[in-house]
């Protein structure tokens, strides 16, 4: 008998520092109007020196179980997507299974900003194949501490925060209908974090050179960025049977205010459908769709019954997209 997957629990975290535009015009040479029409954001939220990518899972997590009326010993899988993660090992999701209290297996996903999509899947698997019947995911990054804020090419785009779902067996008229993951590697020098793993490790020539920091080609990422998602939508949508005009709400991953214009365009979706919230956080990398999803359904966009598709792209290159009703 086919089991259905889906979401049953939802929580997120942003925090408590806003960096507007205005803040980042005296840190370097850009202008409020320069990056809300280039990209559509005003702000986004840092997170505190002593805040890491764990610290804002737990609290995530933490409300996501709340909202799934579970308590962590229910959980028996945690997967925290991160780029950002607190130290390179132990994994990001063993810190916040511990700190949550679950006892259960903890592994980290490295899908950049298709993470949280990617980890949906893994769940939904996980569940299906009957190794788990309840999964943490948790898509958390502090990518403030990523970023040369000497670099205005970068340090506009991102911002730190993190979402939480649980993933469990639901009726069958719901849950997670298909999914699709894709990745390229050949692209992966459009954007990197190149020193500090085994290839360059740090030295202090590294750290001189900045290579410690983001590296992104920006206009050719936006160009791959438009084409896959747009792909990925219609892939997962062809996987279902569905058509675009079946689908009640767009879960784009919030990168750039135009590229989400530019998919919209591409798959022939009315712009009101497509869940926005780049203006006030700009990229958080895995969090982006998990707090978008988030907010579609604690504000009731997203409702019993609505159709919704996430969709994502990012580092690897990657791409994801999970066509799921409500
Ligand atoms: C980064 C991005 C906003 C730049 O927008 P763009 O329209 O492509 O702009 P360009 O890179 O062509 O730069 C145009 C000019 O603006 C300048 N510029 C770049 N950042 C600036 C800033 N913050 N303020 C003012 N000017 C800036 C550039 O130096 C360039 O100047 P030049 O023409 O004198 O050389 C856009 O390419 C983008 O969003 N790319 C995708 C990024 C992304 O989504 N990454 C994450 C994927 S998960």
């Amino acid at each position: 008998m086919t089991i259905s997957v889906g979401i049953t629990g939802l929580g997120a975290y942003l925090p408590e520092r806003r960096l507007t535009n205005l803040d980042l015009e005296k840190m370097v040479e850009t202008s409020d109007e320069w990056i809300v029409t280039r990209t559509g954001i005003k702000e986004r939220r840092i997170a505190g020196p002593n805040e890491s990518a764990s610290d804002l899972g737990v609290k995530a997590a933490e409300e996501a179980l709340k909202d799934a009326r579970l308590t962590a010993k229910d959980i028996d899988l945690v997967i925290a997507a991160t780029i950002t993660p607190d130290m390179f090992f132990p994994s990001t999701a063993c810190l916040i299974q511990h700190r949550i209290g679950a006892d259960c297996a903890a592994f980290d996903i490295g899908a950049a900003c298709s993470g949280f999509p990617y980890a949906l899947a893994v769940a939904q698997g996980m569940i299906k194949s009957k190794f788990s019947k309840k999964v943490l995911v948790v898509g958390s990054e502090v990518l403030s501490k990523f970023v040369d804020w000497k670099d205005r090419s970068t340090c506009v785009l991102f911002g730190d925060g993190a979402g939480a779902a649980v993933v469990s067996e639901v009726d069958k008229d719901c849950g997670i209908i298909a999914t699709y993951l894709g990745a390229d590697g050949s692209q992966g020098d459009l954007l990197k974090l190149p020193a500090g793993g085994s290839l360059m490790p740090s030295t202090h020539e590294t750290i001189d050179q900045g290579m410690h920091f983001l590296k992104m080609s920006g206009s050719e990422v936006f160009k791959v960025a438009v084409r896959s998602m747009s792909m990925a939508v219609n892939e997962v949508l062809g996987r279902a049977g569905y058509t675009i005009d079946k689908i009640d709400c767009l879960i784009p991953h919030q990168a750039n205010y135009r590229i989400l214009k530019a998919v919209a365009e591409h798959i022939e979706m009315p712009f009101e459908k497509v869940f926005v919230n780049v203006d006030r956080y700009g990229n958080m990398s895995s969090a982006s769709t998990a707090v978008a999803l988030y907010e579609a359904v604690k504000s009731g966009v997203v409702k019993k019954n609505s159709t919704v598709v996430l969709v994502s792209f990012g580092s690897g290159l990657t791409w994801a997209s999970c066509l799921i009703k409500w």
